[in-house]
């Protein structure tokens, strides 16, 4: 997995936010399987509750593509026009619907400052013993 890359993507993809309630703009690149990358910004709205984060808009650029099976994402954010970033981990909702398609042990959120500065935590790690598809077919 290129690491880098994909934070580079996820830093591109946060110059896309629409974010002008918060103000606090996020990106983020999602790797499948097949290698594919699909990335995502937060989309905001006037009456707050419809705004999509960053993760959950790759998500669902990739769902609505085809593709189901996912490797790693690569998240960055912080206020609008700021270049130093601090890390901006995925917020519940993103890792709940992550769990709905990745695998906690195996699938690697990557929380970035930069392409060198980053950290890399499993989906278990952030979100241990989730609820999950398979418990609804037991
Ligand atoms: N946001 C994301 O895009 N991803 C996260 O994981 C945390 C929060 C967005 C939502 C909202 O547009 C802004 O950041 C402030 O919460």
């Amino acid at each position: 997995m290129n690491v880098e890359l994909l934070i580079k993507k996820a830093l591109e993809a946060r110059k896309m936010a629409y974010a002008p309630y918060s103000n606090f703009t996020v990106g983020a690149a999602l790797l499948a399987e097949d290698g594919q990358i699909f990335d995502g910004c937060n989309i905001e709205s006037a009456s707050f509750s419809p705004t999509n984060c960053a993760e959950r808009t790759a998500l669902f650029t990739a769902v609505a593509k085809g593709v189901k099976n996912f490797t790693a994402i690569a998240v960055v954010g912080g206020k609008a026009g700021e270049i130093e970033l601090d890390y901006c981990a995925p917020c519940g909702v993103c890792r709940q619907m992550l769990a709905e398609f990745c695998e906690p042990e195996k699938f690697k959120i990557i929380i970035a400052k930069s392409e060198s500065e980053y950290i890399v935590k499993t989906l278990e790690e952030l979100l241990p013993k989730s609820f999950r598809p398979e418990r609804l077919q037991k």
